[in-house]
């Protein structure tokens, strides 16, 4: 599968969110855009206006990580600001065929995430809805958090139970992805790498995306 790197916007500098996206476009393959609302997570980040106003100054993917407790109420919102992927907790929708449909009906593509002490057992009967699968490598709610080894054997997990039912999904890792870890997740069969701080942290985020593709061979 392609290796995707997908920036976390949640690291960048809010005051200059579009220049910090514009600096970036052309070197990465999507954006990771982590919504938070203060109830399924303990922290707020940012909602709809803010997506709209960045879908602006650029065309690249949306890959919309809801940390949310009720993303499905939200659907239209979401299609109007420009995202393209509704990635939901299967801890919020324990069967999430309904969210699934409301999702495709409005045009979007369909993720499930699953928290680091959430088994992959929750999330195999529904593999074939998702074009992507997240596997949390921090507990959800803040950047900057270091990552928990015990999300390689679940991606390895999942990445096996894909490909044993022969679907074409991604395998996204998020939380404490760097140079140290990213090949980690590689050998476990991620494909797609969120990185906050490993990218909009550093002094040249356009250098720290070309070292974290060095370090995953992509
Ligand atoms: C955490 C978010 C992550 C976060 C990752 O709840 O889902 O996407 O931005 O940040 P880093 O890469 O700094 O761990
Ligand atoms: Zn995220």
């Amino acid at each position: 599968m392609t290796i995707k790197i997908a920036p976390s916007i949640l690291a960048a500098d809010f005051a200059r969110l579009g220049e910090e996206i514009e600096r970036i476009a052309d070197h990465v393959d999507m954006l990771h855009i982590d919504v938070m609302d203060g109830h399924f997570v303990p922290n707020l980040s940012f909602g709809y206006p803010v997506i709209a106003s960045i879908r602006k100054v650029t065309d690249l993917y949306f890959d919309c990580h809801m940390m949310t407790s009720n993303p499905d109420w939200y659907i239209d919102r979401l299609v109007e600001a420009g995202g393209n992927l509704l990635s939901v907790h299967i801890e919020v929708f324990p069967d999430p065929s309904n969210v699934h449909g409301k999702a495709v009906e409005a045009g979007l593509d369909f993720g499930l995430v699953l928290n680091p002490q959430t088994p992959v057992e929750a999330v195999e009967p529904f593999l074939d809805l998702c074009n992507q699968v997240l596997v949390m490598s921090v507990e959800p709610g803040f950047g900057g958090q270091s990552f928990i080894p015990g999300a390689l054997s679940k991606a390895e997990q999942c990445r096996s139970l894909i490909d044993r039912a022969g679907l074409n999904v991604d395998l996204q890792i998020d939380g404490g992805v760097t140079v140290e870890t990213a090949p980690l997740a590689r050998s476990a069969g991620v494909n797609v790498f969120v990185a906050g701080s490993a990218i909009f942290g550093k002094a040249d985020p356009v250098a720290a995306v070309t070292a974290l593709r060095n370090a995953i061979g992509g």
